[in-house]
C-alpha cells in the first residue's frame, strides 16, 4: 500500500498558513491535516472551515479535515463548500449517528472518515469499514500537537487492518494521528497504518522534505 503523509498544520503559524501549505506541497506531503477543535469535543479552539477556504487555493493537496467537535453533522456543507476533500468525524461524538453521518459526507461528494480515541474499542468502527474512505485511531487524546504516542495503539492498528484484510478491503486506507516520529514510524506502519499524521516532527525537523521522505518508512 502507499503510504501517505498529512503533516498536521496545528503544529505551524495559522498566520502563515497559505504558504505554509504551499511549502508541505513542495517538501512532498500527500495531504494537509487540519485539525478542527471547538472547544466542546476538545478543550482548545483552533479555527473552523474558514481556515480550511484560505488556504484551499495555496495547494493541489486532498485537506483532510479532522473534525473534533460536537454535532459535526451541522459543518459538513460549510467544509464543503471551503474545498475540504476528506472529513472525519469522531465516533464519540456521534455514537449511533456514525453511519448516517458518513453518508452525509459521502452525499456531500467528499471522503469520509471515522475516527476513535484511544479509549474507544476498535470493533465501534467495524461497521464503518465498508462505507468509510478512511479510518483514523487516535494514537494520543484529542486536543493537543507535541503528544507522546501511547504504544498500545499498536495492536488496534493490526486489529484493524486485519479485519479490513479478513473483510476485502486489504487497501483501506488507516490512517495514525498523534506522537509520530522517525523512532516510532517503522512500528506504526508494520501495524497496519498506511496514513500518516504529523504535526511537531514535520514542523520541527531542520529539513522538512527529508523528515516526510523518512516518514515513509
Ligand atoms: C491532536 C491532533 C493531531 C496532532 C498531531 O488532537 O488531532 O493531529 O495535531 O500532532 P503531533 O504530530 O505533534 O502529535
Ligand atoms: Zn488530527
Amino acid at each position: 500500500m502507499k503510504i501517505k503523509i498529512a503533516p498536521s498544520i496545528l503544529a505551524s503559524d495559522f498566520a502563515k498558513a497559505g504558504e505554509t501549505v504551499e511549502k508541505l506541497e513542495k517538501c512532498g506531503a500527500d495531504y494537509v491535516h487540519c485539525d478542527v477543535m471547538d472547544g466542546n469535543f476538545v478543550p482548545p479552539i483552533t479555527f473552523g472551515h474558514q481556515m480550511v477556504a484560505n488556504i484551499r487555493p495555496h495547494t493541489k493537496l486532498p485537506l483532510d479535515c479532522h473534525l473534533m467537535v460536537l454535532h459535526p453533522e451541522t459543518h459538513f456543507e460549510e467544509f464543503k463548500k471551503a474545498g475540504a476533500d476528506y472529513v472525519t468525524i469522531h465516533y464519540e461524538a456521534c455514537k449511533n449517528n456514525l453511519i448516517e453521518n458518513l453518508q452525509k459526507i459521502k452525499s456531500l461528494g467528499m471522503k469520509c472518515g471515522a475516527v476513535i480515541n484511544p479509549d474507544t474499542p476498535v470493533e465501534k468502527i467495524f461497521d464503518c469499514v465498508p462505507l468509510a474512505d478512511m479510518l483514523l485511531i487516535m494514537s494520543v487524546f484529542p486536543g493537543y500537537g507535541g503528544q507522546k504516542f501511547i504504544e498500545e495503539t499498536l495492536p488496534r492498528l493490526e486489529k484493524l487492518r486485519s479485519f479490513c484484510v479478513k473483510n476485502g478491503y486489504p487497501d483501506k486506507e488507516i490512517e495514525v494521528d498523534g506522537g509520530i516520529t522517525e523512532s516510532n514510524i517503522d512500528s506504526v506502519l508494520s501495524a497496519g497504518a498506511n496514513v500518516i499524521v504529523a504535526g511537531s516532527t514535520v514542523f520541527r525537523a531542520a529539513d522538512m522534505a527529508k523528515t516526510i521522505g523518512r516518514l515513509r518508512g
